[in-house]
């Protein structure tokens, strides 16, 4: 195990600071940093103020994440960073980062997808990913399901959203029945509540055929549904209308990702990003699944959310199958395309 190189991965797309450290499959230590405190106020992420965070956050957190590993900056060989999709401005902090260490160090540099990154973490905790592989990757930013031959050279886009992520979709709703952010787990929580079940909402782009997503008209029909009861001077459950929100979602995402799987001839769903920490698309994804006789793999919570162990992950995939390092002039790319793995 000590035979294989020594990655060091740096995040700072969206509102998480994160390092880790891996070789091969096993995560040796890492930390992770959220300035999502900051953006409480706001509602959401304000791309300057995260950029501040990471700015501020990432020499500490690198040093947690080094002394929690039990190694140093002179063990690793080499640096995987997040290129994109992310915030320009957080983007910028680590790749600088990254560059900076690489050129110290004089090790090689790999500017990553943050989007593969979120599948390639799942080797951390169940080993070497099955090939093929379908994933289904639920964020704040990001709601697509992946086909992926191959973490380091082949992954290829089978559907996305056409409008709002499923994360995005659950803080939209959680501030509309005020609930707070991030809405997920407020929404999770609350439709756990839920005594009743009468209550449904349309479920986007369902049965047409595509492996797409919609969520911007179901939260257009739940603030409709919640303003026509407030209107009425009928009481509004919460828990009724977090739940059925989140069956909309967590129906739609399910179907579609089994849907693919079985289309493709693929045995193995992994699900990953934010949105996989509900608790609701487990239990249905691996219903579904049981039923359609393909295994689910989930990370735990800890790693399905933005982290630098992830891109280390991605980082000692793309190391093993000897794709050349990135340039010293590497740049962010803010809409990184999910099919390319490594940054140009
Ligand atoms: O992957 P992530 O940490 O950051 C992005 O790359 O976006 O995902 C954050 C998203 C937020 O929208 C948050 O509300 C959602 O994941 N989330 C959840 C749950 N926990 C976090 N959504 C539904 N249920 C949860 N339990
Ligand atoms: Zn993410």
């Amino acid at each position: 195990m000590t035979g294989e190189p020594l990655v060091l991965g740096i995040e700072s797309s969206c509102d998480e600071t994160g390092v880790g450290l891996v070789r091969g499959c096993t995560l040796l230590g890492d930390d992770v940093a959220s300035s999502v405190d900051q953006h409480v106020r706001f509602g959401g992420v304000v791309p300057e103020v995260a950029s501040r965070a990471h700015l501020e956050a990432l020499p500490a957190t690198m040093d947690r994440a080094l002394g929690r590993a039990g190694v140093t900056l002179r063990d690793v060989d080499a640096i995987a960073v997040t290129a994109g999709p992310g915030l320009a401005g957080a983007l910028l902090v680590g790749v600088s980062a990254a560059k900076a260490y690489a050129l110290a160090l004089d090790k090689p540099l790999y500017g990553v997808n943050h989007l593969v990154g979120h599948v390639a973490v799942d080797q951390l905790e169940h080993g070497p990913l099955p090939k093929p592989v379908v994933a289904l990757l639920v964020s704040g930013g990001h709601t697509s399901l992946l086909l992926v031959r191959d973490l380091a050279t082949d992954v290829r886009l089978l559907g996305e959203t056409v409008d709002d992520a499923a994360g995005e979709a659950y803080d939209k709703v959680a501030r509309l029945l005020g609930l707070g952010y991030p809405g997920g787990p407020r929404i999770d929580g609350a439709a756990r509540e839920a005594v009743g079940a009468s209550l449904r909402f349309p479920r986007g782009k369902w049965g047409d055929g595509t492996y797409d997503f919609s969520f911007s008209g179901l939260k257009t029909a739940v603030a409709r549904w919640t303003e026509d009861a407030e209107a009425q001077g009928s009481p509004v459950s919460v828990p009724e209308v977090a739940s059925a929100f989140q069956e909309s979602v967590t129906d739609v995402l399910t179907r579609k990702a089994v849907d693919a799987c079985r289309d493709h001839g693929v045995e193995h769903l992994v699900i990953s990003g934010g949105v996989a920490a509900n608790s609701r698309l487990r239990t249905l994804a691996e219903e579904r699944a049981e039923a359609a006789g393909i295994q689910v793999r989930v990370p735990r919570p800890a790693l399905c959310t933005d982290n630098g162990a992830m891109i280390a992950a991605l980082g000692a995939e793309v190391v093993a199958a000897g794709l050349p390092p990135s340039a010293l002039d590497l740049a962010t790319d803010t809409s990184l395309p999910v099919q390319q793995v490594l940054a140009a």
